[in-house]
């Protein structure tokens, strides 16, 4: 999970044992020398797969962090792009790498915008919300963004039934809920909470239309579906 430059294992682990909002801000530092942080072939891999769907003018990359989202934003987007974030310490990484783009500090399940947005995104933050919370999520985008206005983000397939990968994720959640049955404040971080069938219904139920398309750049399974699709939601129930 981390390189040299990286936390050490008990920065992790005092991290972990923090709410969300400060356990970023205790990372902040370290973040980009994590796998946390969104890796540079998929925020690629989503430029080439959102570059046709525009074009696109404003620019809104939720739950920012360091930044990730936000050089997608300025390769697809002509007009000014926000990222919004409530950790400062992620915030502060975010101005230091795009001092050109507009830094909110916000909670995500209250976002502060009006409908002015085109085109919002979000990558690696959707383990932070469990189902009732990513039905406000999901609401509060939809408010952000211009009537037309596209949510997109990146869904990888799951893994297989039993691999590795499965065990892993299986693993990482139980640890996490027994941690959050005994320590206050919780850190909500799970991995399989964000399955493709539920978030397809709560991004209509939020009033979006959606659609799926394969991130060709990150190839294909060897039942030939694709290794990550990318959701598009459209505000006002239009497809791609
Ligand atoms: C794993 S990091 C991902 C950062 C970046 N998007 C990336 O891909 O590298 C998750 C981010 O979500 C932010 N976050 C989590 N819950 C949030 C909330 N309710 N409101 C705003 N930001 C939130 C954290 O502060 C953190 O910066």
């Amino acid at each position: 999970m981390s390189t040299p430059q990286g936390p050490t294992l008990r920065e992790l682990a005092v991290q972990a044992l923090s709410s969300v909002e400060h356990g970023y801000d205790l990372l902040a530092d370290k973040f980009d020398a994590t796998s946390f942080r969104t890796s540079d072939r998929l925020l690629e891999a989503v430029t080439r797969t959102l570059e046709p769907l525009g074009p696109f003018d404003t620019g809104l990359d939720v739950c920012c962090g360091t930044g990730a989202g936000l050089g997608v934003l300025r390769s697809v987007c002509a007009g000014r792009v926000t990222g919004v974030d409530f950790s400062a310490g992620m915030l502060a990484g975010a101005r230091r790498a795009h001092p050109d783009a507009d830094l909110v500090r916000a909670d995500a399940l209250a976002l502060p915008f009006a409908p002015a947005f085109d085109l919002a995104v979000s990558f690696g933050a959707f383990g932070h919300f469990l189902p009732d919370d990513q039905r406000t999520l999901f609401s509060q985008v939809h408010s952000s963004l211009r009537p037309g206005g596209t949510f997109a983000f990146p869904l990888p397939a799951p893994p297989a039934v039993g691999s590795r990968s499965y065990w892993a994720l299986w693993g990482f959640d139980a640890a996490m809920r027994v941690r959050n049955a005994v320590r206050r404040p919780p850190f909500v971080m799970y991995y399989r909470t964000f399955r493709l069938t539920d978030v397809r219904t709560r991004l209509e139920e939020a009033g979006f239309g959606v659609s799926l398309v394969p991130v060709e750049p990150l190839g294909r399974r060897e039942d030939g579906s694709p290794r990550c699709r990318l959701v598009v939601a459209r505000k006002g129930g239009a497809r791609f």
